[in-house]
């Protein structure tokens, strides 16, 4: 080796990197996991060694303290660091803030439940680094891999076909787009997250579709564990949030898809209106106008219970007072929004435009409005 003084710089450099500077990033989205952090970090650990790697522990205000007790081990341990977000939700967004909350040239996702295994980090590091693939994937479905429980046939079965359609999607051969474990330059990541939908939790599809080149992707055969303690988050939002991440791929520009779950959800609500209104004027002999106030309020009720449950899900009111002031707030916002059709629609009818034409415009406005106030004052913090 060279050792005269000029080349003295690189061997620092050279020694900084082998004594761990810091190299990877691994964000470790978390939702009431406190009794699994500690454990996590020592199999990190074990797999990465003492040094040039850091955990990003992005928690969403966990009613468990998973906040308190990462910020506890950090206090111990500075590899160790912690995003407590208040007031949002999501591991989408969580992974996304981890991108961007770090220094290290690589970063890795992955469920703080034990569900990965840190093992795996070494060859996909090593992979990345090499340049032989762009994003590393720990796969559940590449051969060799296995799945200590799964349990859920009807889960299987959908992941099939929604790997099918997200290989349409990313135009990506790889064995598992859902999977919720993979590592990549933290640049790459940067660069695509002003592009990123963010919604649900399906990250790297997200990824992979965003990216205008198709990304080489390398499969990492992984053992899926059992979940160590505390309970899944995603069962039964897994299709739902699919769907929507699937629409937003492919139409959200054009027509965005909360406005158009929104839209689909006060559509149903019409449907809804008129029976009520039937049931009232057919079968309980009411006159027009008090059926039609009933069928009014409890169109309104289905449509905020709907969008409680569909639209606005990551960020649903549960409790039962914070639901209440909801559904109040959403019938305040749908009596401004009907002010709106109703205004709109007389305006342009006294302008000779045809009823139906006048009365479609108004329902536009109107929802639009109701879109806007309710998202802002109904689901919005
Ligand atoms: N910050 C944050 N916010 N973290 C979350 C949220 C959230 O809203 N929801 C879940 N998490 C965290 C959990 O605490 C866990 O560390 C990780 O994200 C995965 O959540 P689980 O609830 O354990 O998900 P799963 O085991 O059902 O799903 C796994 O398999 C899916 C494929 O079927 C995950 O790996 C998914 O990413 C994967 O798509
Ligand atoms: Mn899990």
């Amino acid at each position: 080796m060279d050792m005269t003084p000029e080349s003295q710089p690189s061997m620092a450099m050279a020694a900084a990197t082998s004594l761990g500077s810091l190299e990877l990033a691994i964000i470790l989205p978390t939702l009431n996991e406190r009794d699994n952090l500690a454990p996590l970090i020592d199999r990190i650990e074990g797999a990465l060694g003492e040094s040039g790697w850091e955990v990003l522990v992005v928690d969403d205000n966990s009613a468990d303290g998973t906040s308190d007790e990462a910020r506890r081990l950090s206090l111990s341990d500075p590899r160790v660091r912690v995003i407590q977000r208040i007031g949002r939700r999501g591991l989408s967004s969580a992974a996304i803030e981890g991108f961007c909350a770090t220094a290290a040239p690589y970063v890795a996702v992955m469920d703080a439940d034990h569900q990965h295994d840190p093992k795996l980090l070494v060859d996909m590091l090593a992979s990345v680094k090499s340049g032989e693939a762009e994003v590393a994937v720990a796969s559940r479905f590449a051969d060799g891999a296995s799945m200590a429980e799964w349990g859920r046939p009807d889960r299987e079965k959908l992941s099939s076909v929604a790997n099918m359609l997200a290989r349409k999607l990313t135009g990506v051969e790889l064995s598992d787009p859902m999977s919720g474990f993979f590592l990549l330059p933290s640049a790459t990541a940067r660069m695509l997250v002003p592009n990123l939908s963010g919604i649900g939790f399906k990250i790297l599809l997200d990824l992979l579709a965003t990216s205008e080149t198709p990304l080489k992707v390398k499969d990492f055969p992984m053992n899926f564990s059992a979940r160590r303690s505390g309970e899944s988050k995603l069962d039964r939002a897994i299709a739902l949030d699919f769907l929507a991440g699937l629409y937003d791929k492919s139409f959200g520009r054009i027509i965005p898809t909360r406005f158009a779950l929104f839209g689909t959800v006060g559509a149903l609500g019409v449907l809804v209106h008129m029976a009520i209104l039937y049931a009232f004027m057919q079968l309980a002999s009411m006159n027009f106008s008090w059926s039609q106030a009933v069928a009014t309020f409890g169109s309104m009720t289905f449509n905020f219970w709907l969008n409680n449950f569909l639209t606005y899900r990551d960020r649903r009111l549960k409790d039962a007072d914070k639901v209440f002031w909801g559904w109040v707030s959403f019938i305040a916002a749908c009596s401004i929004g009907a002010f709106a059709n109703v205004a709109v629609a007389t305006t342009l009818n006294d302008r000779g435009l045809h009823t139906v034409f006048a009365a479609l415009v108004g329902i536009g406005i109107g929802s639009v409005w109701n879109y806007a106030l309710s998202s802002r004052f109904v689901w919005g913090r």
